[in-house]
């Protein structure tokens, strides 16, 4: 392990009582990703070189032909399209790559304006690890990825009204785009990221060069018996088995997003019996009837919305919809909701 950082995270991690450690899902991924952080080059974190950043988050590439296609079929399809159609468009409509993401943009302008939330034109994606899908609208970079996120914003500032002076907890954080949205957005919300030990590690390593914020990094806060050294305005990150030191913080925003999903219900009951009653409002993203219980990366026992429903019995489920990305819905495990709730 080269990083001193990354390994004092992995120690503390290991101390740490059971109900913190990754369950199935992510326990299958820790080892390549410890590997892959160990050998990386860090310019290259969003090129698409390192596949398994992109399970959690850092998903920059245009797949042209589906991921998972063996590498013959992938040549042949390249042969039919560089030989045989050329130039000629594949998609229904006469679709290309272009057009899709202006339609993808024009979905952000208009979600923005309904939702009265700051428009896409005033931010822009961090290009810091060499994003493969970076395309530009009148001058400004943007991804596939950096839009999906900026609408899950829009989702929270329709029922929440950011004013930019709130405390946000995010658990499983993943690559922080989240986060790099909303410090843009608003530089003075004071943030707390928890994660697992690789993810956050990665995860502070991007945003603190992706946005100009001041960072409070895990080196410092992994001594914390408390929160008294919190900075308002600021960024900061905490290893996931740290979440008992909010047991005195009332905060405003609780965020999880496709992650409560891929754990089990005792340990996604232990965080939420530590965040209830301290959070104002809590927004999830999650797989509407649970992740898959077959496959390499699987779960135990899937988490549907109603459970959800019934451990937040404290708060009101203001509004859930189907979970959208900036091009499509988001349909992966047979599609996800986002949801917003509100103390009582
Ligand atoms: C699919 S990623 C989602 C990342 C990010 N929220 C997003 O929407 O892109 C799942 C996240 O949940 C985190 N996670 C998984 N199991 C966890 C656990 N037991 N405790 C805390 N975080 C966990 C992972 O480390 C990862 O960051």
């Amino acid at each position: 392990m080269k990083s001193a950082k990354l390994k004092e995270l992995l120690r503390r991690y290991k101390s740490a009582s059971s109900e913190y450690h990754a369950t199935s899902y992510w326990d299958a991924y820790e080892k390549t990703i410890l590997e892959t952080i160990d050998s990386m080059d860090m310019n290259q974190l969003r090129s698409g070189k390192y596949p398994i950043l992109a399970t959690f988050g850092f998903n920059d590439v245009i797949h042209l032909y589906h991921p998972n296609l063996s590498w013959i079929k992938k040549s042949m399809l390249k042969f039919v399209h560089n030989f045989i159609l050329k130039d000629r468009a594949i998609l229904p409509y006469g679709l290309d790559i272009r057009n899709i993401q202006e339609m993808a943009y024009h979905h952000c302008e208009l979600i923005a304006e309904s939702t009265k939330s700051t428009n896409i034109e005033n931010i822009e994606v961090s290009t810091f690890g060499n994003p493969q899908d970076v395309f530009k609208v009148s001058g400004r970079n943007y991804t596939m990825t950096f839009l999906s996120y900026y609408l899950r914003y829009c989702f929270v500032n329709k029922y929440i009204g950011l004013k930019g002076d709130e405390t946000i907890v995010e658990l499983g954080s993943g690559s922080g785009y989240q986060v790099e949205i909303l410090k843009k957005i608003h530089p003075n919300l004071t943030i707390l990221c928890f994660d697992l030990p690789a993810q956050l590690f990665l995860c502070e390593e991007y945003l603190s060069k992706a946005i100009s914020q001041e960072v409070v990094g895990s080196n410092l806060t992994s001594e914390w018996n408390n929160l008294d050294n919190l900075k308002k305005g600021a960024l900061h990150f905490f290893g996931n088995w740290q979440i008992p030191l909010l047991k005195n913080l009332k905060f405003d925003i609780f965020w999880n997003a496709a992650s409560f999903g891929e754990m089990e219900p005792d340990v996604v009951k232990n965080y939420i019996n530590q965040i209830s009653g301290k959070a104002s409002w809590i927004y999830l993203l999650q797989a509407r009837n649970g992740k898959e219980t077959s496959g390499k990366n699987h779960v135990k026992t899937p988490i549907d919305i109603e459970f959800y429903k019934s451990q937040l019995s404290s708060y009101s489920l203001i509004r859930e919809q189907d979970a959208w990305l900036a091009h499509s819905k988001l349909a992966q495990s047979g599609g996800y909701f986002e949801g917003i709730w509100k103390q009582q």
